[in-house]
């Protein structure tokens, strides 16, 4: 447990009557209980998002403390402090050469891509990527770049549908003009986080490196699919050119991203940042963060699923309770409750008597729920019995 969840508990547990009076000014901190209850305090389990997507008192306490422990360095243009440390840290769980921080994952996904490809065109994708549906179409105007979508609304194509796709080019088109990258997102947001697997990594992977044709992976979730599969983060990428990370979705930071690969294409990435805008003067408060968060966070992560399990044991015993996973999936699941369940009652239940707080059931009784450290911050059970007592609630209103 950090310091500021042994704070939070410290709270829970010290029944101060003045916290009623204090609470307002103490966010991140759920006053569960009707005003007939005794008052408690108890940190907010969240089953929405990657991580702990922390409200700026929460950061601040972090950095403050990281601070004291001499723990946060300043950099100048990203090159020295927290930035470098970061950098080291990423590239050695990687086994990547150099890594390097940038502001967005956008823009890692499009340096990449543009650096992989050079001055050939076409860039093949799944379909429903984040490159390909989320980025503003970037690489088709910034960066000149064709993208060629495969798996049509699937998770992943095959490694058999990127040989026809490329393998078939001379007869589908007259000017031959190059192979440019793939890129392939893993796990992949618009699939609910289902993986890739990694034989189908694998054999893609060998397949472009016979043809001589680069590989980049958009592993804003990695840390998702290695958790979920067993894979270590260097397995995955050990089969790619560049590996994108995200440092915010449950690395802690506010924003930013790392990207790793061979250290003669992560040295270009700096003049392209300075070019496309996205050179920043100080990065140091997101990097410090990242790096705090990233010791030991393989292991949080299991803990939290070992959590889950236990949570989701307790609700499949809860009469037309149960929790569905998503074939080859990651952190989503779905919580289905009983049929005709008011879905505005019990999401407000949750949150306010117990301080869960998750998305609402539609009509069907069914919402996303996702794992995520903050399952660590109260016991299974606890979490179970405020399950219980809202849907007991919602269903008599
Ligand atoms: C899979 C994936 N790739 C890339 C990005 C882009 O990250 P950023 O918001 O840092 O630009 C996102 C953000 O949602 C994402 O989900």
């Amino acid at each position: 447990m950090d310091k500021g969840n042994r704070r939070r508990f410290f709270l829970k547990s010290a029944g101060l009557g003045l916290l009623p009076a204090m609470l307002p000014s103490i966010p991140g901190l759920a006053q569960v209980g009707t005003a007939q209850q005794k008052v408690a305090i108890k940190p907010i389990v969240k089953f929405f998002g990657d991580g702990d997507l922390m409200e700026p008192d929460a950061y601040l306490r972090i950095l403050n403390e990281l601070q004291a422990k001499g723990k946060v360095g300043k950099d100048r243009y990203g090159i020295g402090g927290s930035v470098e440390d970061l950098e080291k840290e990423m590239a050695k769980l990687t086994g990547m050469e150099k890594a390097i921080f940038l502001p967005s994952g956008t823009m890692a996904n499009q340096l990449a891509i543009s650096l992989l490809s050079g001055d050939r065109a076409k860039v093949y994708l799944q379909d429903l990527s984040h490159i390909y549906r989320d980025e503003a179409d970037a690489a088709q105007t910034v960066f000149s770049k064709r993208l060629v979508p495969l798996g049509m609304g699937k998770a992943f194509f095959t490694v058999e549908e990127l040989k026809f796709a490329i393998e078939g080019l001379p007869s589908e088109e007259v000017f031959a003009s190059g192979i440019g990258a793939v890129s392939i997102e893993n796990p992949i947001r618009r699939a609910d986080g289902q993986q890739v697997p990694l034989e189908e990594i694998k054999a893609i992977s060998a397949y472009c490196r016979e043809k001589k044709i680069p590989l980049h992976l958009d592993g804003a979730r990695l840390f998702m699919a290695a958790a979920w599969s067993g894979n270590s983060i260097r397995e995955y990428a050990q089969y790619f050119d560049t590996v994108y990370i995200s440092l915010y979705k449950y690395l802690g930071a506010s924003s930013g991203a790392i990207l790793c690969g061979k250290e003669s294409l992560i040295s270009q990435v700096p003049h392209l940042m300075k070019v496309h805008g996205g050179s920043m003067y100080g990065n140091w408060t997101n990097a410090a963060m990242a790096l705090h968060k990233l010791e030991g966070f393989e292991d949080k992560l299991k803990r939290s699923i070992r959590a889950f399990v236990e949570i989701s044991e307790g609700i499949n015993k809860l009469p037309d309770c149960s929790i569905q996973p998503i074939p080859g999936g990651t952190n989503i699941y779905f919580l289905q409750l009983p049929q005709g369940i008011n879905g505005p009652i019990f999401q407000k239940e949750m949150r306010e008597a117990h301080g869960v707080w998750m998305g609402r059931p539609d009509k069907n009784g069914r919402v996303p729920v996702t794992v995520n450290e903050t399952l660590l911050y109260r016991s299974p059970i606890e979490v179970v019995t405020a399950i219980r007592n809202s849907v007991k609630k919602a269903t008599n209103s």
